[in-house]
């Protein structure tokens, strides 16, 4: 990988901005990061450098998982899919956070320090204190090689390829996929069954078209941009696998556009939130196809009896909303990882249209090694 690495060209392809660039490079990236992994006899999935074996991935009883940004809400949605598929409790907390609380350090709980870069300062100090606490870490990284890829016990890498803008996007995606693997690899070796394995397989290896045609809806997209670039302020919500979904799309925006948005749980939406509703305060929601659709639509209404607009990616055109980005279905524990997409799209062309600087947004650092 590290050659394929410095063989690949850093121009832009033709593309303005990096950010367009590396959006439009996630089929191929999700595609490489699948590639040789996959075993259809057994339904599950190698990753050869955990250094974990199956007696060991069943005595894990707890999943830790600790990223700074983007990557913490990658882990964010990781843990989510480890639940799921593994039945292993699991949640992710932001790395910095989790090393000035002098945590509780867990023997049975498996850690995982989630980069791109590998670099971040905050999540290799905690990495280096849950080494000299005993505990077991994995990396999910996607720069080879790098400080966190050296620190942890072993781990996988993301094989995103490079990705030079300041805001994350491919990246953020393989990292995502990545913890799908993991996921279906540890529940194989627990509790999911064939069928289960199966059926996630033949989802993840959709992923890659899917991608492709969500890419197509961009002039869609752009115009939805540009109509919503007037905003002050932007609220994003979503439930259960939504919600870190709401959550990284709203990062996304505020970083690239500098509109402030702020994400919630559409649950939680009355007890607060909704006081903030008005014609000038617009709600970007996630309403996928699932158990939880009539939930979410329900929050759409309550959104709408108070004037607000709404912007909503979902799997059918919702009525309650003003307009809607329907995206291809998937299996719905996988359903996360192609439905901020768009929401990518939208925070670029919102950028556009107020003329920011897309690959550095002012403040921002691709990687922060410092404190
Ligand atoms: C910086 C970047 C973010 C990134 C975060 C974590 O804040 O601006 O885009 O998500 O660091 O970076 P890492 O390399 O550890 O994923």
């Amino acid at each position: 990988t590290t050659v394929e690495w410095e063989a690949e060209s850093y121009d832009m392809g033709g593309h303005d901005t990096y950010m367009h660039k590396e959006v439009f490079e996630q089929a191929e990236a999700v595609d490489r990061v699948l590639r040789g992994r996959i075993d259809d006899r057994f339904a599950t999935v190698h990753l050869g450098g955990l250094n974990l074996d199956a007696r060991e991935a069943r005595s894990v009883r707890r999943i830790k998982i600790l990223g700074c940004g983007t990557s913490y809400h990658a882990g964010q949605i990781g843990a989510g899919l480890i639940e799921e598929l593994a039945r292993i409790p699991a949640d992710a907390e932001p790395a910095s956070e989790f090393r000035y609380r002098n945590p509780v350090v867990d023997p049975d709980t498996l850690y995982v320090a989630v980069s791109q870069s590998g670099e971040t300062y905050d999540v290799l100090a905690a990495v280096q204190e849950l080494k000299r606490k005993g505990a077991r870490v994995l990396g999910v990284v996607n720069v080879v090689g790098s400080a966190i890829a050296r620190e942890a016990d072993g781990g996988t890498y993301v094989h995103a390829g490079p990705e030079v803008c300041v805001v994350s996007t491919k990246c953020f995606t393989n990292t995502v996929v990545a913890f799908a693997l993991l996921a279906l690899h540890l529940g194989r070796v627990r509790d999911l069954s064939v069928t289960d394995g199966k059926r996630i397989i033949e989802g993840l290896r959709k992923l890659p078209a899917q991608i492709e045609e969500i890419l197509k809806t961009e002039p869609e997209i752009k115009q939805l941009a540009k109509a919503y670039a007037d905003a002050r302020s932007m609220l994003f919500i979503g439930r259960v696998r939504g919600y870190p979904v709401a959550r990284e799309a709203s990062l996304k925006l505020k970083e690239v556009s500098y509109i402030h948005a702020e994400a919630y749980p559409a649950s939680e939406l009355k007890h607060g939130p909704l006081a903030l509703i008005d014609p000038s305060m617009p709600t970007v929601a996630i309403v996928p196809d699932d158990d939880l659709l009539e939930k979410n639509r329900a929050a759409l209404e309550e959104i709408k009896a108070r004037s607000g607009r709404i912007l909503a990616v979902a799997h059918q055109e919702q009525e309650k909303a003003d307009h809607t980005i329907v995206v291809p279905k998937n299996e719905d524990e996988l359903d996360p990882i192609l439905m901020g997409i768009p929401l990518q799209l939208f925070a670029y062309h919102t950028a556009l249209a107020l003329g920011r600087d897309i690959d550095k947004p002012r403040n921002l650092a691709k990687s922060v090694t410092v404190e």
